[in-house]
């Protein structure tokens, strides 16, 4: 990576966001997943959010035709969790508790909020691809402390 490259990412790690992992199922029933900060929302009316997907992930195959898919916001409890799904590919669901939900999606329990998503759009983004998932379903626990990551490292909110 160039020096300006390096730059750049230092410079885009300054801006501090949760941590999802974003799943979703093949149509041979395997269920694929990943670690995502670039999770946001977009619009309220009609209920849509997006996030970026690495053009050479090994789930983008799986990403690229999903009808549906699931972005869960993890908990400062859940790093993890966080680590297992930042793994390149390999079966990251092994030993782990889920539910399908809509589509067949794996839905992962304990976390901070969930939505449930129908892709709506994929957008040329460069060396990765902008997909915008308009919410069905969500879900969210109030009592629960969202992970962050800032600077390259996790952290967490202060306590009042
Ligand atoms: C905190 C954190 C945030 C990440 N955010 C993204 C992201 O927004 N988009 C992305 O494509 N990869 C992101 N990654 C990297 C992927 O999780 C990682 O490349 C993963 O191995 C991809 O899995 P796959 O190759 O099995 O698809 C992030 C990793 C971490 C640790």
């Amino acid at each position: 990576m160039s020096d300006d490259s390096k730059a750049f990412r230092q410079a885009l790690g300054q801006f501090a966001t949760g941590v999802t992992v974003v799943t979703t199922v093949g149509s041979d029933g395997v269920p694929t997943g990943l670690t995502v900060s670039s999770f946001n929302s977009v619009s309220l009316e009609p209920p849509l959010v997006l996030w970026s997907l690495d053009r050479l992930a090994h789930s983008m195959p799986v990403f690229q035709v999903a009808p549906y898919f699931a972005v869960h916001v993890l908990s400062q409890d859940q790093m993890n969790l966080s680590n297992t799904f930042a793994q390149a590919g390999g079966d990251k669901f092994a030993g782990l508790t889920w539910n399908p939900g809509i589509g067949g999606v794996p839905l992962l329990p304990e976390c901070c909020a969930v939505f449930q998503c129908e892709t709506a759009h994929r957008y040329d983004g460069g060396d990765h691809v902008i997909f915008v998932g308009e919410v069905q379903a969500f879900d969210s626990a109030e009592d629960r402390a969202p992970l962050v990551f800032c600077g390259g490292r996790y952290t967490r909110l202060a306590q009042d």
